[in-house]
């Protein structure tokens, strides 16, 4: 019985420290789209219109760079593969989001879209 434990402590010491790094990592953005699976409207260029566009008509809510919003939506969780909730939150807003379709244009959207979806071009 002795045995046993010494044999298994370690491995579950290990396993312990593991799950506790696991729990108190950092929350993460959601891992980058492999390069294939990346939208074709994600360009440089659209991103750093995005940047722009988002300092003017986001950032006080959802704060510099997408961190530290006032209680709002935290952007760079956002699921990258729901584009077209994307679209639908922007244009009609959703609780304290306003709806922005009669101030942003499609492809305005786009470009924000383009901003957020890399998570400020970091993908
Ligand atoms: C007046 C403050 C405010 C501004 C300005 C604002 N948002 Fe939001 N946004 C919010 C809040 C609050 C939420 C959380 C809504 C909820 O789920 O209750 C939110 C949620 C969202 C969501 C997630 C909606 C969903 O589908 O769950 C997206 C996407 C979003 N905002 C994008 C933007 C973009 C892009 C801009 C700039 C064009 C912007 N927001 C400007 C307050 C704001």
């Amino acid at each position: 019985m002795t045995m046993t434990t010494r044999t298994f402590s370690p491995l579950l010491s290990t396993l312990i420290l593991s799950a506790s790094f696991a729990l108190s990592a950092p929350v993460h953005a959601q891992d980058a789209l492999p390069p294939g699976e990346r939208p074709a409207e994600f360009t440089a260029d659209n991103i750093e219109k995005g940047r722009v566009l988002y300092k003017q008509m986001c950032l006080r809510c959802h704060g510099p760079e997408m961190v530290g919003g006032n209680n709002a939506f935290d952007l760079r969780k956002f699921p990258l593969d729901d584009k077209a909730r994307f679209f639908n939150s922007v244009k009609n807003g959703k609780r304290a989001m306003p709806a922005l379709k009669d101030i942003l244009t499609e492809e305005q959207i786009t470009i924000l879209w383009s901003y957020v979806g890399t998570r400020g071009g970091k993908l």
